[in-house]
This record gives structure tokens, C-alpha cells and sequence, in this order.
């Protein structure tokens, strides 16, 4: 590596044989490994960054020796250290779409047993959970918690109103069309909650009435041919925001966002469609005839009949961990009179799920 110090203070970084990198005075400054900026055992910083003057200078940097800025600061210049901060960004993640050709074998999946003795098999469940926005857990506990083998391996569990596990089964009076015999639409959960729950664990007990088959369709991939083949449905959809909300005797949850959510850079980051929750504002007419046109748009790439569609059947023991903010799931109808459907279902955050993912990935 060689270093030089640029016109306006900053260190220009080249390493052997590939192109210098410019590091700001201010942005190196900030995180260098010194006690009195950054602290040793958190690695959290001591010191108010927004006070750094802004005429901030490097006058002299060597490589493991010694870097001095204009305000009289120096401390030590580790070459691992800076050759680390001139390595390309990882890619935020790892994302394969897919569609409704997807065959079983190919789903990221792995036995209770196996992750239970493991780490390194849930390591590569949850990097496959990452890439594929879901997973299959086989040979789960038959017991009405038996979700809780899996989660505890990761973290805490979400509790909402309705308790910690769940039952997904047609009971008489249903709060919910979940609980129902009912066929239910792609749909992503609860966008009505504050955080969006960030990933479902939906197990499988019993699955032996007639019908009752799991559907999943890949939002991302869903967003990216839409944004291919229809940009103003797909602007639309990253623009209007909508009302989601959920009421009952005791509960009334609500909250907002659009349907599809991009980032600063314009990349999709969350899916929610919700038919049975979602209430678009009173906007000008011109505005909902865009909204109207792009969700149909949208509606059509995900529908049960799309061939991004993947249809398949939960077994007992099985255990589907989803994406929530980029999977769609749904199901077909079944009938009560031909034997029994008996699902639980489960939350976990999106930082309890990461978390473990990074701690289990290989250094
Ligand atoms: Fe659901």
C-alpha cells in the first residue's frame, strides 16, 4: 500500500497493484482504532463526531507508523487496519428470486436434529433463509409448541394479542379469514403492526383434509418484473402510502406504508399486500386511478394462477420459516368434512433472526 495525502487533506490509499481509494479526513478520523475516539471493548464511539471540524486535514500519515491531522491529533496507523477500509462494501445481502419452477429439493431446508447439534447447519439455513426469503425446518417436535425447539435456537419469540404461538385452524366465529376453511390470497402478515413482524414460523401438525396446500410467490422477484415491464405501476406502488388496520373487541392496530418500499438507492426492501387489511387514502382521483392500475398490475403477478407461484404441501413436522417483508403466502381452500388442518405459527423479529445469522456466518 502506498499513501499519499491529497490538495484537500484527504489520504489517498493505493494498494498493490489496484487503483487508489480516497478516504475523507473527517470519515477516517471518526473511526480510527484509537481509546480516545472509538472505545476498545465496545468499539462504540467516544467522541461527538458532529464536533470534528469541518476544515479537518490530514498533515503526515505513514503506514504503521504514525497519522496527524491539522487540529494537532495523532495516534497510530494499523496497515490491516486501513487496509480494511478501503475494501469493497459487502452487498447488503444475498438474493436469488424465483418462481413457481422451484423444485423441493432445491428449498433451503435442514432437520430439527441437525441444526439442534449444529451451529454451522443453521448458519447455512439462515444464509439460505436470506437468499431464498424462506426455509424448511423437517422432523419438528408434534407438539403444540413445538416451534420453540427452532426459535429458542435463535431468539425471542414476538408476542402480539394473539399470544405467543398461535394456532392457524378453522374454528367457529374466526377473527380472522386465517381461521377459516377459506382459501386464503398471496398476502404478507400483519402490515397492520408496528414493526411489520419480521419473519413467520408456520408448523405443521396435521394436513390430511382435502386441499389446504401452501403457495408462496417471491415479492422481490414480483417487484423486479414489474419494475421491468411496467415502471409507473411499480413508481406508484413505491410512492403512495396506504393505511393498514386491524379491529376487534379488544385490539385496534394500524399502521402505514406503501406496497412496495424502496431504499434511498431504490432498492426494494418490503413487500406488504394485505387485501383483507389495506385502505388506501382519499387522494386526488388521479392519483388513485395510478394506484388502482399498478395494484392490479401487481395483483396479477402475484395471484394464485401466476406462474410465480409455488404450490406445495406442509407435512406434519414440517416447518416453514418465511420472509415476511418479501414472501406472499397463501393457501388453497380444503374442507373440513374430509379430515383435519391444524397449523401453528410463530414471530421473530428481523434483528433477533439477523443477529443470528451474522454470529453463525464464517469469519
Ligand atoms: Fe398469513
Amino acid at each position: 500500500m502506498e499513501l499519499t495525502i491529497t490538495a484537500n487533506g484527504g489520504l489517498a490509499v493505493t494498494p498493490a497493484g489496484g487503483a487508489a481509494v480516497v478516504l475523507h479526513p473527517v470519515w477516517l478520523r471518526e473511526r480510527l482504532p484509537d481509546c480516545l475516539v472509538l472505545d476498545p471493548h465496545t468499539g462504540q464511539r467516544l467522541q461527538e463526531a458532529a464536533e470534528t471540524p469541518m476544515d479537518l486535514r490530514v498533515t503526515a500519515a505513514r503506514i504503521d507508523g504514525t497519522i496527524a491531522f491539522s487540529d494537532g491529533f495523532a495516534t497510530r496507523l494499523p496497515a490491516q487496519w486501513l487496509a480494511g477500509m478501503i475494501a469493497p462494501d459487502a452487498p447488503m445481502r444475498h438474493c436469488v428470486h424465483w418462481d413457481g419452477t422451484l423444485a423441493r429439493e432445491s428449498f433451503p431446508s435442514a432437520t430439527m436434529a441437525d441444526l439442534r447439534d449444529d451451529p454451522a447447519a443453521l448458519g447455512t439455513l439462515l444464509s439460505g433463509l436470506e437468499a431464498y426469503g424462506f426455509a424448511l425446518v423437517r422432523g419438528c417436535p408434534l407438539d403444540p409448541d413445538g416451534a420453540l425447539e427452532f426459535a429458542d435456537l435463535i431468539g425471542p419469540i414476538r408476542v402480539t394479542n394473539w399470544g405467543g404461538i398461535a394456532d392457524v385452524k378453522a374454528i367457529p366465529n374466526a377473527y380472522d379469514l386465517t381461521m377459516t376453511p377459506r382459501h386464503l390470497e398471496p398476502h404478507s402478515d400483519n402490515p397492520y403492526r408496528d414493526p411489520v413482524p419480521g419473519y413467520i414460523l408456520l408448523h405443521c401438525l396435521t394436513n390430511d383434509a382435502d386441499g389446504g396446500d401452501t403457495t408462496l410467490v417471491d415479492g422481490f422477484h414480483a417487484a423486479a418484473i414489474l419494475a421491468r415491464d411496467n415502471p409507473a405501476a411499480f413508481a406508484a406502488l413505491a410512492r403512495t402510502e396506504v393505511t393498514f388496520r386491524y379491529r376487534d373487541a379488544t385490539t385496534f392496530l394500524e399502521h402505514y406504508g406503501r406496497l412496495i418500499e424502496t431504499n434511498a438507492a431504490g432498492e426494494v426492501v418490503q413487500i406488504r399486500y394485505s387485501n383483507r387489511t389495506e385502505m388506501v387514502g382519499r387522494l386526488p382521483l388521479d392519483a388513485l386511478d395510478a394506484y388502482y392500475a399498478a395494484r392490479a398490475a401487481l395483483w396479477r403477478l402475484i395471484a394464485p394462477s401466476s406462474p410465480l407461484t409455488l404450490t406445495f404441501r406442509l407435512q406434519p413436522g414440517e416447518m416453514l420459516v418465511m420472509d415476511n417483508y418479501r414472501l406472499l403466502h397463501g393457501r388453497t381452500g380444503y374442507t373440513l368434512a374430509s379430515g383435519s388442518r391444524h397449523l401453528r405459527q410463530c414471530y421473530l423479529d428481523r434483528d433477533t433472526v439477523g443477529s443470528r445469522r451474522r454470529l453463525l456466518q464464517p469469519a
